[in-house]
């Protein structure tokens, strides 16, 4: 489409959400570690709309704050202070509405529309018309639904609270809440809505009765899939929609050749870019930004955020990554924890229970067990001896560790930065380092051991206590 065309779109966020019982507003709950609202924002962006009026009003502040990075557009804030529903949301759009324009609304809380269903629905529209998406649901519990005439065409929207039984029980066609229409007369329909005598609520769905009083031409289409207008007003509703995209992205990533163990048990909140022959085990969950090289193992419950991971590397189950960088045929955990700025340079070996922090290792180097190593500088073929403790917080500061190549730090040793030591040193085991250690050096500070003489383990002597 053409971004010179004259389209808006209206994306409706104001409502507290009761339903949801949180403090939340219900658009900022997310899907896949984005909000619903924003996903709404992305199809549209992807339509090439570029004038996107976003209605708010419920916590706005946190809403605001939330959606201020956004990368292609920038929206136009709009505020509906008090929430008397669909249509007077709506309205609080028209002095933005340029003359004679199409007008998209969408509702933040049906997240999962794609660009490809609204496309179509810009096809089907007619000028001085209504084109909007319906569906047909076996269970339509909760939606409004469509009233048509004899003739079949659309006639108005019947909203769920004010349908008897029979009306719900049989009418499967439903309103998703998303239309095109022409803005002068979104307008003058707007000016005409009335609250609605049982909730005080003012419908932007009563505007379809006007169009058809009008003879206006009312179209309308069904999604690609279900799931595209499924709203969300409860928790329940959420997670539902929450699994249903992650298989589809698993289903994605399973068509490119990723091994996924099981699409149900596999989450991705962001972006994966990925090589061949990439198998991921279950209850792995990938977030943010990850980048996966050629034959790399995931094993079971791992948690990747922000990482980049080169080829050949093992990961170990129950293994957390953040903001770390993995070279080629290392392997890590199980249960590692790299965090931000940890780099592992080739062939690095990490063990269980090791966490890094801004802590880089050369090549071939290993912390096999139990250590913290944080703020340090680790050079080639380095052994670090299970129990290792970089000190690098002395209360106030952090202060940086230097360990050059081929240096062998014995088991359970504490290193207290600011500390440098040189190539080929060697830290008996148990050690308190203190001060540097110079090249080849060999140092220990342990009491010596000695054997008591003539002593006996004591015995029980009172079997009650
Ligand atoms: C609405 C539709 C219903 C449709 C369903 C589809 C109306 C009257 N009903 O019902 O026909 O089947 O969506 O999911 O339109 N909002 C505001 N300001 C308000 C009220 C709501 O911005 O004053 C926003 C909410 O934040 C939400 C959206 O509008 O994103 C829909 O509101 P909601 O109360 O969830 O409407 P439904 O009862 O689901
Ligand atoms: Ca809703």
């Amino acid at each position: 489409m053409l971004q010179s065309e004259k389209i808006s779109a209206v994306i409706l966020g104001a409502g507290k959400g009761t339903r949801m019982h949180s403090s939340l507003p219900k658009v900022l709950h997310s899907i896949a570690g984005k909000p619903m609202i924003q996903h709404v924002i992305d199809a549209v962006v992807k339509l090439g709309i570029i004038r996107i009026h976003l209605i708010y009003g419920y916590k706005g502040n946190n809403l605001k704050q939330k959606l201020s990075h956004q990368q292609v557009v920038s929206l136009n804030w709009i505020s509906q202070l008090e929430q008397y529903g669909t249509g007077h949301a709506v309205f609080q759009a028209i002095p933005h509405l340029l003359n004679n324009e199409k007008v998209l609304i969408l509702y933040g809380d049906v997240p999962l529309i794609t660009s490809s269903t609204l496309q179509r629905l810009l096809e089907i529209y007619q000028k001085s018309g209504i084109a909007l998406i319906t569906a047909k649901l076996s269970n339509p519990n909760g939606y409004g639904r469509i009233i048509r005439d004899s003739h079949g065409k659309i006639m108005s929207i019947l909203e769920e609270k004010n349908a008897n039984v029979q009306q719900k029980r049989n009418i499967k066609e439903i309103n998703t809440g998303i239309l095109l229409v022409n803005s002068n007369n979104l307008i003058r329909w707007l000016n005409h809505l009335m609250y609605n005598k049982k909730d005080k609520e003012c419908y932007l769905t009563d505007i379809i009765s006007m169009a058809w009083k009008e003879k206006a031409p009312i179209h309308s289409l069904q999604p690609n899939s279900i799931y595209e207008i499924q709203g969300v007003n409860n928790i329940s509703q959420l997670i539902q929609l929450e699994r249903i995209y992650q298989k589809k992205q698993a289903q994605t990533l399973l068509s490119l050749g990723v091994m996924i163990s099981d699409p149900s048990r596999f989450d991705l909140r962001g972006k994966l870019l990925h090589g061949k022959d990439v198998c991921i085990d279950t209850n792995v969950i990938i977030e943010g930004e990850v980048t996966i090289g050629n034959r790399v193992f995931i094993g079971n419950g791992c948690m990747l955020k922000n990482a980049i991971i080169g080829d050949d590397v093992i990961i170990h189950p129950y293994t957390l990554i953040e903001g770390a960088q993995i070279h080629n045929k290392s392997i890590v955990g199980p249960f590692a924890h790299l965090r931000k700025g940890s780099v592992l340079e080739q062939e690095v070996h990490i063990g269980n229970f090791v966490e890094t922090k801004n802590t880089r290792l050369g090549k071939k180097s290993k912390a096999g067990h139990l250590s913290y190593l944080g703020d340090a500088e680790i050079g080639i073929a380095v052994n670090i001896g299970a129990g290792t403790i970089t000190c690098n917080y002395d209360g106030a500061n952090k202060h940086k560790t230097t360990i050059r190549d081929n240096v062998f730090i014995g088991s359970d040793s504490q290193l207290i930065a600011p500390l440098t030591i040189e190539n080929g040193a060697t830290i008996g085991a148990g050690t308190t380092v203190t001060s540097d250690v110079a090249e080849n050096e060999v140092i220990i500070s342990r009491i010596r051991q000695f054997p008591i003489l003539n002593w006996h383990r004591p015995t029980k002597k009172n079997k009650n206590i």
